[in-house]
């Protein structure tokens, strides 16, 4: 499963890059105010910082303007991956830059039919948010699970990009479906390293090599 950062944080990213645990990039709308950089010059930055898809998001509702405004991000970088909102506007824009070699990530996606459509429309990713979905009473991962049977059923090429992801249940949750890439904070990326018993680990091997005396670097 691909690994996606879920942000527009430049040190994070470069971070989680040098450690080799970041296959692409997401950003949105809200992540980009968060941030508080020009979005352009932000998302060209972290284009550079990794090899895999940036996805960066039009905020136009209609296909005219949305794809007016992807002209603009897909010369960023040739990793640039388009957001789109899946909605009947965003899957004809999905289907246009498709067409012409461009990805295309369609977001907001909280049912298995609007992720049927996406795949449709020739999407690269689509983005179930499923922390959204479990924040209002549904089963995220369920949704995922039906994506997953529904793509397989019919062989398309579209990858389950699982997104909203809150902690590190929802990741182990996502790989044991097969989805293709779940996209995350820094921090929730980080929290998969730990646990008590390695800590508990390193305190008794600290101890131990202690009482040897010894050292491994001896200049
Ligand atoms: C990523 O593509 C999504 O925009 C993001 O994961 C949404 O996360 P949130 O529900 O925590 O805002």
């Amino acid at each position: 499963m691909k690994f996606f950062a879920d942000t527009a944080d430049i040190p994070a990213i470069r971070e989680l890059a040098e450690a080799g645990l970041v296959d692409g990039v997401t950003t949105n709308p809200s992540l980009i105010a968060k941030s508080g950089a020009d979005f352009l010059e932000v998302t060209r930055e972290i284009c550079g910082l990794v090899d895999g898809p940036v996805s960066a998001e039009v905020v136009a509702l209609d296909h005219a303007t949305m794809l007016r405004e992807a002209e603009v991000l897909r010369k960023i970088a040739d990793n640039v991956c388009i957001k789109v909102p899946l909605t009947i506007d965003g899957l004809k824009t999905c289907r246009a830059l498709t067409g012409e070699g461009t990805m295309v990530n369609v977001t907001l996606c909280f049912s298995a039919n609007q992720a049927l459509l996406a795949a449709k429309a020739g999407a690269t990713f689509v983005s179930p948010f499923v922390g959204r979905h479990d924040d209002n009473g549904f089963d995220g991962m369920s949704l995922i699970s039906d994506i997953r049977l529904i793509y397989d059923n019919y062989a398309f090429d579209t990858e389950i990009l699982v997104a909203s992801v809150r902690h590190a249940t929802h990741v182990l949750e996502a790989a044991r479906i097969g989805a293709d890439v779940a996209t995350m904070p820094p921090a929730v990326i980080k929290t998969l390293a730990n646990h008590v018993l390695t800590d508990k680990g390193l305190e008794g091997f600290a101890t131990d090599w202690g009482t040897t005396g010894q050292t491994i670097l001896r200049d």
